[in-house]
């Protein structure tokens, strides 16, 4: 486990924490020497400099060249560190490392959902390996939300038609509270998650494990329009029949396809199925081998379901 935190922060338990502390307790303890400072000079002034009889005028100083430039150098060149170790920190918080693994996190009221990059999701439960780094790519569904783990100094806005993105890597196995820090409705202080941290084989464990098939409640049917998008379908297949870089999905299942090889074949759920897992053996005439396999990416139950999502996109 990770310290025990200080009455001002939660412990500190990712990579970054402990540099924003530290600029945190520089401007703290900053502004401490300069309030006590400040304060006691004013309070010894009005002792020393009190008017003591009738007649007693203070003297009629003006200026003081030395002190001035002093009171405007000292705190030029404070404000001159904070701005550089601060936006030094800012960036290192705000540019992931190239191998950072993404997840997608989505906001909405009033819950997380994240997408792993095998196809599996959870709810509230944002599971981590520990030791690598995490890149969270972020938007919402409805309003703005602001995605908050205290213990990883980790804030950043969650916004709709608009992603942000944040990082972090974690130190410590264990739990860490997700707050929402951004006002969304009357469910707001409700929306709570919990950042898992695990080694890095039970995160692959749990994984595999969660690779969920299809979300409890759904049809196959919406499950696999909802595949369509985040298995990336939908980058090379329109599904309103115009043609891309691949067929469009529009009134394919069943109809008959040319192959580049000049064979023809039907559209069945066995052609589906290998073009998903086995893209370059029967191409289509008229497009590039291009596709890449989603063997290892996609499971059994997701290409029925995706099956069963072109099957209703009918002309
Ligand atoms: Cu979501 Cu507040």
């Amino acid at each position: 486990m990770g310290e025990s935190g200080s009455i001002h922060m939660p412990p500190a338990n990712s990579t970054i924490a402990g540099e924003v502390d530290a600029l945190f307790y520089f401007i703290f303890y900053t502004a401490i020497v300069l309030f006590v400072l400040v304060m006691s000079l004013t309070a010894y002034f009005i002792i020393k400099y009190r008017r003591k009889g009738k007649r007693e005028l203070t003297s009629g100083v003006a200026h003081n060249t030395k002190l001035e430039i002093l009171w405007t150098v000292i705190p030029t060149i404070l404000v001159i560190i904070v701005f550089i170790w601060g936006f030094k920190t800012y960036l290192r918080m705000h540019i992931a490392p190239n191998d950072a693994l993404e997840i997608k996190a989505t906001g909405q009221k009033w819950f997380w959902t994240f997408d792993y990059p095998n196809g599996a999701n959870s709810m509230n439960d944002l599971i981590v390996p520990v030791g690598k780094p995490v890149k969270l790519l972020m938007s919402s569904q409805d309003v703005i939300h602001s995605f908050f783990v205290p213990d990883f100094r980790v804030k950043m806005d969650v916004l709709p038609n608009r992603y942000t993105i944040t990082w972090f890597e974690a130190l410590n196995v264990g739990e860490y509270d997700i707050f929402c820090t951004e006002y969304c409705g009357k469910g707001h202080s409700e929306m709570l998650g919990k950042v898992k941290v695990m080694s890095e084989e039970e995160y692959a464990a749990w994984l595999d494990k969660a690779a969920v098939d299809i979300p409890e409640g759904m049809s196959l049917e919406e499950a696999g329009a909802k595949l369509y998008t985040s298995k990336a379908c939908a980058t090379c297949h329109s599904i309103d029949g115009t043609p891309g870089v691949a067929p469009s999905f529009l009134g394919k299942f069943g109809s008959r396809e040319k192959l580049a090889d000049g064979s023809e074949i039907l559209v069945d759920e066995n052609y589906v199925r290998e073009s998903i897992l086995n893209p370059q053996s029967k191409v289509v005439l008229g497009f590039q081998p291009v596709m890449p396999t989603y063997q290892g990416v996609i499971t059994d139950r997701q290409i029925d379901a995706l099956i069963a999502y072109m099957k209703s996109l009918k002309q």
